[in-house]
């Protein structure tokens, strides 16, 4: 499988991206690889600490005091939120027009963040879990293609360093990763099968380089029994920072989510 990419970096040579082995293979570009986002370092997204609830003054405690656990609305509260964003993320190498860069915060992460910040924009109250792997995966972005490649032939599900404890409060759960093999990372399947997602909105959201959405909303439909599966979003990695935000604000515009002002 192969798809070309249109390169906006102003090189005289067009690279190509071509998804070769489980992950985008660099097949041009400079000896060297990139160092950053054109020194741009991604902004820390306001909401996209791990375990938070957006909009609170004050910070949330987890319930089991590891301080690995989402604060899960309690029963009964009110002012609870009723939304949970909870995505996954890697930065370090990764793929970046068909050349390599380092990225302080990975992409979702950023995405995750605009989000966020959006939903606080329309007064939606919400819970933003970042999902880490026990195991983490490398900087390396071959030898994460290369894990990867083996999770999903093996059908694997990596555990979660922070699980999320408990998604019986909320009524919309947006959940967001990286594209990894044209699918979400396995350990999305982790998180999605600990849970019992009936009669709950679940809208994915991913940020890819080439291949869009891929296969994710099938992914989820089959992941999530008894679930709606909303729209899902997907931004390209590369143009998070630009086009996340209209991307964000469209996406969520046509949704009717708890809380939100008219
Ligand atoms: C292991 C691996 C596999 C990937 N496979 C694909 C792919 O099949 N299609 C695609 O469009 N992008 C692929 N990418 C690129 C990522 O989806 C893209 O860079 C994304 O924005 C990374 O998000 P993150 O920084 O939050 O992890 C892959 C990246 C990695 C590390």
């Amino acid at each position: 499988m192969s798809r070309a990419l249109q390169p906006q970096l102003g090189r005289r040579i067009a690279l190509r991206g071509a998804l070769l082995g489980g992950g985008l293979a660099l097949v041009t570009g400079p000896a060297a690889c990139s160092t950053g986002t054109s020194g741009a370092q991604p902004d820390r997204p306001s909401g996209a600490a791990r375990s938070s609830t957006a909009g609170d003054t004050t910070p949330s405690k987890p319930r089991d005091g590891t301080g690995t656990s989402p604060p899960g609305p309690a029963p009964g509260d009110e002012g609870r939120a009723r939304v949970l964003l909870a995505y996954f993320s890697r930065a370090g190498e990764n793929y970046h027009y068909g050349d390599r860069v380092d990225l302080a915060v990975g992409n979702t992460e950023v995405l995750a963040g605009i989000i966020s910040a959006r939903l606080s924009q329309l007064g939606v109250k919400h819970d933003v879990h970042r999902l880490d792997a026990a195991d983490p995966y490398p900087d390396d972005y071959d030898a994460t293609v290369a894990r990867n490649v083996r999770e999903q032939d093996a059908d694997a599900r990596p555990a979660l360093a922070n699980p999320v404890e408990s998604i019986d409060g909320y009524d919309v759960v947006l959940v967001g990763s990286p594209i990894w093999n044209v699918r979400p990372p396995m350990l999305m399947h982790t998180f999605t099968e600990a849970h019992d997602f009936t009669g709950k909105d679940v809208h994915p959201f991913v940020t890819f380089a080439v291949s869009g959405l891929g296969a994710t909303e099938r992914e989820y439909t089959r992941a999530c029994p008894g679930a709606n599966i909303g729209e899902g979003l997907a931004v390209q990695g590369e143009t998070v920072h630009a086009d996340g935000p209209t991307a964000a604000a469209d996406w969520l515009g046509r949704m009717r989510l708890p809380g939100q002002r008219t």
